[in-house]
């Protein structure tokens, strides 16, 4: 029985094949790295919607609903809950009252008619109206999180 030779000759192919793995790693690592500036420009280019969602909000928004509350009506507050309730839970929607108001929220649109319904400050455009629906929408998703709302 050669039983000595069986259990030397299984050892040098294995050992052969960990040495080979070792660069295959090293070769992968380029490919990883070309997915970053890819990923970085897309979720920079969210983050600068959101900052600028973020801005016009601060102007125009902050007064009654700091930090996604209503301090005129409870209930009709900026978080998820409320926006399903009241059947505005959908960018479209957030932009339709945005844009014409309801009730004792004014209409901040160019066009927002009947006048009573509509601001008597500085009106906005339908592309800064879309990025707050867009803004508010994701802050409702994300519960309102660290906005930085205490300006006064
Ligand atoms: C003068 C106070 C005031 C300002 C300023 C104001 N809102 Fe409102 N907002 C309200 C009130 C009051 C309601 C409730 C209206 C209703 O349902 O009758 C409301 C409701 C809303 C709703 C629906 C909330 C829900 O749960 O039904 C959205 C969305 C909204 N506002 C977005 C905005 C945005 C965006 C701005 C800034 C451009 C803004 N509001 C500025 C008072 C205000």
């Amino acid at each position: 029985m050669g039983s000595g030779e069986n259990s030397v000759t299984p050892i040098g192919p294995r050992h052969m094949h960990k040495k080979t793995h070792a660069p295959s790693y090293v070769k992968k690592m380029p490919i990883l790295a070309f997915g970053h500036p890819i990923l970085l420009r897309v979720s920079l280019g969210q983050a600068i919607d959101i900052q600028r969602g973020a801005t016009l909000f601060g102007r125009s928004c902050i007064g009654c609903h700091d930090g996604g509350g209503n301090i005129i009506q409870p209930g009709a507050t900026l978080f998820l809950k409320d926006l399903q309730r009241n059947e505005v839970d959908t960018e479209e929607e957030i932009f339709r009252v945005t844009y014409y108001g309801k009730g004792r929220m004014p209409g901040f649109g160019e066009n927002c008619t009947p006048r009573g319904q509509c601001t008597f400050g500085a009106r906005l455009q339908e592309e800064e109206i879309k990025l707050l629906a867009e803004f508010v929408k994701s802050q409702a998703e994300q519960g309102w999180p660290n906005i930085e709302s205490n300006t006064d």
